[in-house]
């Protein structure tokens, strides 16, 4: 799979060691976070990889900042993308397998390096079971299309 990666300041260290651990599982990532340690705007870096996911340039993406959460806002932003916050891996396979979940989120400043692993290959691992999850999944569409 191609893997749109992206993080802030908070997050470098993190990104680096999980974008080889995500080479060494099989995939191919895109490198769409800072590789430097200067306070920069994490909205940016969601935005870029949710956009990548959006138009079909990743197949998913994985954004980390200090909590997960302002990332994952910011990707969340983009039309059609459903990206979550994850501090374990049994919320990482859930989030495929019932949101269908397009982008993984996690803290650098919440999870170490072992644990956002599990996260990661759980998530990465993980399906979508479609059927009466399916429903509800479309459902997030029909709310976008009913923003103005
Ligand atoms: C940066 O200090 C921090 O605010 C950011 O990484 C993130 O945690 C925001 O949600």
């Amino acid at each position: 799979m191609k893997v749109a990666m992206g993080n802030d300041h908070a997050a470098t260290d993190l990104k680096l060691e999980i974008m080889k651990y995500v080479e060494e599982l099989g995939h191919e990532v895109i490198n769409f976070g800072t590789d430097g340690y200067e306070s920069c705007h994490y909205p940016e870096f969601g935005e870029k990889v949710g956009r990548a996911v959006a138009a079909g340039e990743a197949d998913c993406g994985i954004v980390i900042c200090g909590t997960g959460v302002g990332i994952s806002i910011a990707a969340n932003k983009v039309r059609g993308i459903r990206a979550g916050v994850c501090s374990d891996a049994t919320t990482a396979r859930l989030i495929k397998e019932h949101n269908n979940a397009n982008i993984l989120a996690f803290g650098a400043r919440i999870v170490g390096p072992e644990l956002a692993k599990d996260i990661v290959k759980a998530y990465l691992s993980a399906e979508f079971l479609g059927g009466r999850h399916k429903t509800r999944v479309d459902m997030f569409a029909q709310i976008e299309n009913r923003n103005p």
